[in-house]
């Protein structure tokens, strides 16, 4: 059993936000992660940047933008919060601390890019590999500066709450509480008990389970379906937002193509060469998310096109374009794509879950000693729809957040806890790896065929019927098999997408990136 103040479910932005302050007011802390290395998350594959400051800007017209991208769904309190701090904290944090080497001009001043649906330029970036940048800064700041404990190769399988994995049976009579999770530890293939005083799910997002998405391979699910499984309510879970331009090639498996892009002058236009998102909304190509989405599937399902195309070449010069996206140009070079000379053929695909577990402003869930930060977390700071670059804000705001109130508790967190039980292994036999494969086959075109950008209700109820029966399946197969990290992750994979599905055809109003083609649009 490996016990400490803190343990931190999650190595992104913020989970280390959160683990990283929490360090500083002097915590004993432990992150978990699945990855074989800390940097394998989310957050290393953000591309576009992350919202600090612009020229002429202030947190009003940063909270009008966030509320307009957010369709009506948006959490007021949640967009004060973050334009009011997020500046402060990427500055202390990210430039001061860390020292992330974010692109500047020949003045020395930040080079700020734009991206859709923002006002102003203000948005920090390094090349186009901002996400990766920030990450391994703050990791390595982490590992010379701190004696955070980091273990690798450990899959969360389930939270441990008083009320499941405790002796006493009137322990569910209690609120409910938890202490720290069940986690499989890849390398030697045993589940060891991680307790804590206080918990921090930081687990990421939900793209794997969807066919095409721009998410790395360790983006299925597992935060909201442990949260789920323990009693901890998940809200706006049907807010599965889908990014328009991902590279169309059978070779690139959905390459994200960033929106700061299109924020540098790129156009989309149809394969015959209509700027066609001039049709659709007033910022054209450069239009929320959930709109830029919506127009090419509709451009390609009435007009028989396989993708649309994202000019860049027209509207920047080659040396600029080299200079300004060097990992996107070379990845569409690899694929036979010069994009200094010719556009680039793009489709949408899944990207961020705007919806996740319900928290306060501090990160605090329902669930006494558990907190949530970034994408598995709902504050509501995205609303029906999230506007570009704000999740690697969000997940530094209220990861340092979720330090400051667990400080604030902690005469109320540092109590006796009880032991939690110890593992029950029940595997009898190896899982054969074709139906594992096979299951996440189907998952996946359950998710994008019946729960993706366009919905209906009986697209919907299908959906549900055969995730039922999938979940049942891999249950009772989870039950008797011994545990791999695949099969714990499409467990999980599965019943993320049933949660999804689930709020997707109980709200039969359109809005933001849930589109109900059969009901009203708000
Ligand atoms: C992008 O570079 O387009 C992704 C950034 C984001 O999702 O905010």
């Amino acid at each position: 059993m490996i016990t400490c103040d803190i343990l931190v479910i999650g190595s992104g932005i913020a989970g280390l936000s959160t683990a990283l302050a929490a360090y500083e007011k002097g915590f004993d802390v432990v992150v978990i992660t699945k990855g074989e290395s800390p940097e394998e998350s989310n957050t290393d594959n953000a591309q576009g940047g992350i919202v600090y400051k612009g020229e002429e800007d202030s947190p009003e017209l940063l909270i009008k933008d966030i509320l307009e991208a957010g369709a009506g769904a948006t959490n007021p309190e949640a967009a004060r919060v973050v334009a009011e701090e997020g500046p402060r904290l990427v500055e202390e944090i990210l430039i001061k601390k860390v020292k992330v080497p974010f692109n500047k001009r020949e003045s020395g001043e930040f080079d700020l890019t734009e991206e859709g649906a923002h006002s102003v330029r203000r948005i920090l970036h390094a090349d186009d590999l901002t996400g990766r940048a920030i990450e391994r800064s703050m990791l390595r700041y982490i590992q010379n500066h701190t004696s955070i404990r980091i273990y690798t190769s450990r899959v969360a399988i389930d939270l441990l709450t008083l009320q499941h994995h405790c002796k006493n049976p009137t322990n569910v009579y209690k609120p409910l509480e938890c202490l720290g999770a069940y986690a499989y530890n890849v390398k030697e293939k045993k589940v060891e008990r991680f307790v804590a005083k206080a918990t921090v799910l930081a687990t990421g997002g939900l793209g794997q389970i969807f066919l095409h998405t721009t998410n790395p391979k360790g983006a299925t699910g597992d935060g909201f379906a442990m949260a789920y499984r323990a009693g901890v309510r998940l809200i706006n879970m049907e807010y599965v937002q889908f990014h328009p331009t991902t590279l169309y090639h059978k070779d690139a498996k959905r390459f994200l193509i960033s929106e700061s892009v299109r924020g540098e002058g790129a156009i989309l236009k149809t394969p015959d060469g209509d700027p066609f998102m001039e049709r659709y909304h007033p910022l054209g190509s450069l239009a929320p998310r959930d709109v830029v989405s919506r127009a090419i599937h509709e451009e390609m399902t009435e007009k028989g096109y396989k993708y649309v195309l994202l000019d860049l070449a027209s509207y920047m010069d080659a040396e600029a374009i080299k200079k300004r996206f060097p990992h996107i140009y070379e990845t569409c070079l690899k694929h036979g794509i010069d994009i200094t000379k010719e556009p680039i053929p793009v489709v949408p695909a899944v990207h961020f879950a705007c919806g996740g577990v319900k928290t306060n402003m501090w990160g605090e869930t329902e669930m006494k000693r558990l907190f949530a930060v970034g994408e598995v977390a709902c504050t509501g700071l995205h609303g029906a729809n999230r506007l570009a670059s704000t999740s690697l804000l969000e997940g530094l705001v209220f990861g340092n957040r979720a330090a400051r109130r667990i400080e604030e508790k902690w005469n109320e967190l540092n109590t006796e806890i009880p032991e939690p039980a110890e593992w029950v292994d029940t595997g009898e036999y190896d899982p054969d790896p074709a139906l594992i494969n096979q299951d996440w086959i189907t998952l996946k075109h359950i998710m994008w065929n019946y729960v993706g950008l366009v919905r209906t209700e009986k697209r919907l109820k299908r959906a549900i019927y055969d995730l039922r029966h999938l979940w049942w399946e891999v249950e009772e197969f989870y039950r008797k098999a011994k545990l791999t990290k695949e099969l714990i992750e499409l467990r999980n994979g599965i019943l993320t997408g049933l949660v999804i599905a689930r709020a997707a055809y109980r709200n039969r109003e359109s809005r933001g990136c849930h589109y109900r083609k059969d009901s009203q649009k708000s």
